[in-house]
């Protein structure tokens, strides 16, 4: 038997015996029966938020008292479609189209700092999203960067990130984007490498290869970047074995952190992406099952962690543990404030989201009437900031006791009493008496574990999709069991 058939038979040994584990904690409920999941990035989720006025969401908020709230802008602009994708935007040049949208930017984000009663804003970091920021034209890019940086006060931003896709930053006009993201303080790029399959990726319609993806990460960190590389498991192409060959060459790229995301078929958001079509259409290339998708997310683990690579925050892995995406803590860990410019954008203020409009004709128009361009919106009682101060920084890394009485005003000892007691007695959730953490395989169940502490009405899945064992979500997940007497 060759080296490498050693090495696979080794790695799908142990990913065979995780998946056992995860069965085990289908039959107790906590993990859905058909295996599906919705990763919890925000809670409540933001599909569910109803419609709201700018009054409602901002008439009564204040800036924090250090004046700091992070920003994420959003440029919904892509060269193609990938097929995973379930982001809305406009595809191709769209020159016009992306000098009108970045007029109306700047005019949103004047409009707010109206509403906020300041003159700049003062992040602790910045993160650039899309669609694909880099896919604006150098100028364009330029002509964005300095009326952005020209209303925040860079003073306490120890991070600025932007998104981006390989091809665009490559030939002379991606050097040029490089040069220009430089000069106005971007330090970290997060490239959408998403394979080093060719095959792969011609599957995920992608306008790059491997090769072209490795450049783009070698001249990233030329340039004095720090770099996080974004790879997709469970996709249509991939198989166990191509899995564990990408992930071998992943831990040896330019790179200082490797992110891995599960594919997520069913959208989370409200446009559903062409990938659905995999699933329905017995013609399309299959899309690996339940079973092959854990256990590719268990090789990657493995390999991971006999290359030296530490998980700093979920699903991002780095050798060193300072490295990670300081956006991210801020929002999920440390649960400060943060705003967000352009369509489809999420701004989370202390106790209450806000979200802007996924169209383009909505945005334009409420921005010409002097109007934010949020259309909706969720404002949490004590009991939703209760749940939301669990799912996100467990989620992301562990929930810190002082930080949760400092959020919420309760004391985490007295709120989930029987799910969290559970959750440890499943060996899921380790408490040190000042911190609560995912145990190794409450972590490869992060989003299950956490979504425990969703309300019954915000459960990715109705009741019926879960086995009804010791962690059903749906027990003991009333107000009196959330909250109790911790008030
Ligand atoms: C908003 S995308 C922007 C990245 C950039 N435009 C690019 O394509 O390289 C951020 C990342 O989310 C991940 N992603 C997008 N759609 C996904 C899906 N349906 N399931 C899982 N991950 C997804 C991809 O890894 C992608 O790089
Ligand atoms: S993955 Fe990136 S490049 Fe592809 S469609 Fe989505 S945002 Fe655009």
């Amino acid at each position: 038997m060759s080296q490498q058939q050693e090495r696979y038979d080794y790695l799908r040994k142990r990913a065979e015996e995780k998946f056992e584990i995860v069965q085990e904690f289908q039959r107790k409920g906590l993990v859905c029966l058909d295996g599906d999941f919705v990763p919890s990035v925000h809670y409540p989720p933001i599909t569910q938020y109803p419609p709201v006025t700018q009054e409602f969401i901002l008439g009564d908020y204040t800036v924090p008292q250090d004046g700091k709230i992070d920003i994420y802008v959003h440029i919904p602009f892509c060269e193609r479609r990938c097929l995973f994708c379930h982001y809305p935007g406009k595809l191709g040049s769209q020159t016009e189209e992306k000098n009108k949208y970045l007029s109306y930017l700047e005019r949103e984000i004047d409009l707010y700092l109206d509403v906020l009663g300041i003159s700049k804003i003062k992040p602790r970091s910045i993160l650039l999203g899309g669609g694909t920021p880099t896919y604006l034209t150098p100028k364009q890019l330029e002509y964005f960067l300095k009326f952005l940086t020209d209303r925040i006060d860079m003073s306490s931003c120890a991070q600025f990130n932007v998104d981006l896709d390989p091809n665009s930053i490559m030939d002379e006009d991606g050097m040029e984007r490089m040069r220009i993201m430089k000069a106005y303080g971007v330090d970290r790029l997060t490239v959408g490498v998403q394979s080093l399959n060719d095959e792969v990726l011609k599957c995920m319609n992608r306008g790059h290869d491997a090769k072209r993806a490795i450049q783009a990460l070698e001249r990233s960190m030329d340039m004095g970047y720090q770099v996080n590389a974004e790879f997709i498991y469970g996709h249509p192409g991939q198989t166990f074995e191509n899995w564990v060959d990408v992930v071998d060459q992943a831990v040896q790229l330019p790179a200082h952190e490797l992110q891995f995301y599960r594919l997520k078929v069913q959208a989370y958001g409200d446009l559903q992406g062409a990938i659905i079509n995999n699933r329905r259409n017995s013609d399309a290339i299959p899309i690996p099952d339940f079973k092959e998708t854990m256990m590719m997310k268990q090789a990657s683990y493995d390999i991971l962690e006999e290359n030296g690579f530490h998980e700093n925050l979920r699903r991002v892995f780095s050798r060193q543990r300072k490295i990670f995406s300081h956006y991210a803590y801020n929002q999920c860990c440390n649960l400060f404030d943060q705003i967000g410019f352009g369509i489809t954008a999420f701004s989370s203020y202390r106790d209450r989201f806000a979200l802007n409009t996924q169209s383009f004709e909505e945005y334009y128009d409420k921005i010409d009437r002097g109007l934010l361009p949020v259309n909706r919106g969720y404002k949490r009682d004590t009991e939703q900031q209760a749940r939301w101060a669990i799912v996100l920084p467990m989620k992301n890394r562990d929930v810190r006791k002082a930080d949760y009485k400092r959020v919420t005003g309760l004391d985490f000892d007295k709120v989930f009493i029987k799910k969290t007691e559970r959750l440890k007695r499943n060996g899921l959730l380790t408490d040190d008496g000042k911190t609560v953490s995912l145990t190794p395989v409450g972590k490869f169940l992060a989003d299950e574990v956490v979504e425990q502490y969703n309300a019954n009405e915000f459960q990715p899945f109705p009741r019926s999709n879960y086995a009804e064992g010791e962690l059903n979500p749906y027990l003991d997940n009333t107000t009196e069991d959330a909250i109790g007497d911790a008030e």
